[in-house]
């Protein structure tokens, strides 16, 4: 039920610090440490090499979950999209271990995979909001996302459960192996709960960005690079799928390899700032936009901001500033197809869960 919002998707971005804290409940123990079924930390202790398999926003999610699991665990991990791994399989590792990011549970592209790999032997385990769905029961183990149905077809709150139950199997992976670690996922996932709660406090002032930079224009540009490029790949998506305007995400640095001659006088490009070792490049590639006449916004976080930012994001730990970069990104998605009078729950020529390959 949307209750009094107007929008699915606004109600599932405004329930998103409701299920930071659901899924700090679900994998926490009575001690406050992580509680993880035991096989799951076996499989990760054994494998060589993660593969993490998906579609979409999910596979964005992967994208971010791999900067965890090699910089948390210190294990290898290639992340693919599910239908060119289909039909272009890479040469695996000696102990791969599968894993499988689906919100459904039910993309058929990634069930192919699952079946092949299967027949190969290989152990997977699926991370996702329907446990019992076909990808959880076909695999070997199955973590779930604790998110609570998503409707609209724009995932949102499913994307950052994804991050949040990925950092939580890195950690508790780091630990199982006996890294030393400073990085207690619990915590810091509740202060990001926090912060993402006072950014849906403030849809007014995304509102209004949306509105100028978005409202008149056929194209968008978002930058970032490091964790913030992941993001802006998901941005880009978000407004892509919902505004039909055609929007990229791209590495701050590639732009002026090709992609800057595309910039014109009023082209919108916003650019995200929230990893300190960036932060100076980043800026470097916004001015030269600007300089072509680009309309530029930059969303920075506390700590790293200038004053001519347009927004700055409160600070939360290094690795989990996509569960709160992404916030803004899917409001100006949702404000931007709003006032171009898309369907904002059931865009066109999409379905909630693509079943066929
Ligand atoms: C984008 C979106 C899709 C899905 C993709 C994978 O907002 O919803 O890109 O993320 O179709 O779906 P799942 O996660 O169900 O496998």
């Amino acid at each position: 039920e949307k209750g009094t919002y107007p929008h699915f998707m606004l109600k599932e971005i405004d329930e998103q610090p409701f299920v930071m804290r659901k899924i700090i409940q679900e994998y926490q123990d009575e001690q406050d440490n992580i509680k993880l079924d035991s096989n799951i930390r076996q499989a990760m202790m054994d494998t060589d090499r993660v593969y993490i398999i998906a579609a979409g926003t999910s596979y964005h999610a992967g994208l971010v979950g791999k900067q965890f699991i090699e910089k948390i665990a210190n294990v290898p991990v290639e992340v693919h999209i599910a239908s060119e791994f289909s039909y272009n399989m890479p040469l695996l590792s000696e102990k791969p271990l599968f894993v499988f990011i689906s919100q459904s549970g039910e993309t058929a592209d990634s069930r192919s995979v699952l079946v092949r790999i299967k027949e190969l032997g290989h152990p997977a385990l699926t991370i996702t909001n329907v446990p019992g769905s076909t990808l959880s029961r076909e695999a070997n183990y199955t973590l779930h996302l604790h998110a609570g149905p998503e409707i609209a077809v724009a995932s949102t709150k499913a994307y950052t459960a994804q991050i949040a139950v990925l950092a939580i199997l890195a950690v508790d992976t780091a630990k199982a192996k006996g890294l030393d670690l400073e990085f207690d996922p619990l915590k810091e996932l509740g202060i990001a709960a926090s912060v993402m709660e006072s950014l849906t406090d403030q849809k007014e002032a995304f509102e209004k960005i949306a509105k100028e930079y978005f409202s008149e224009t056929r194209n968008a540009f978002f930058i970032g690079r490091g964790m913030d490029y992941f993001v802006v790949q998901e941005a880009a998506l978000k407004l892509k799928e919902i505004s039909y305007i055609q929007a990229e995400g791209f590495a701050g640095g590639e732009l002026k390899h090709g992609t800057i001659a595309l910039i014109e006088d009023g082209t919108p490009v916003v650019a995200l700032s929230t990893q300190e070792n960036v932060n100076y490049s980043i800026r470097g590639n916004v001015q030269e936009v600007a300089a072509r006449g680009a309309n530029t916004c930059i969303i920075s976080l506390e700590g790293l901001e200038q004053e001519s930012d347009t927004f700055v994001l409160p600070h939360v730990h290094d690795l989990l500033t996509p569960l709160v970069s992404v916030v803004p990104m899917q409001l100006l998605a949702y404000y931007a197809a709003l006032h171009r009078d898309c369907d904002v729950d059931k865009p066109r020529n999409l379905a909630k869960s693509v079943t066929v390959e």
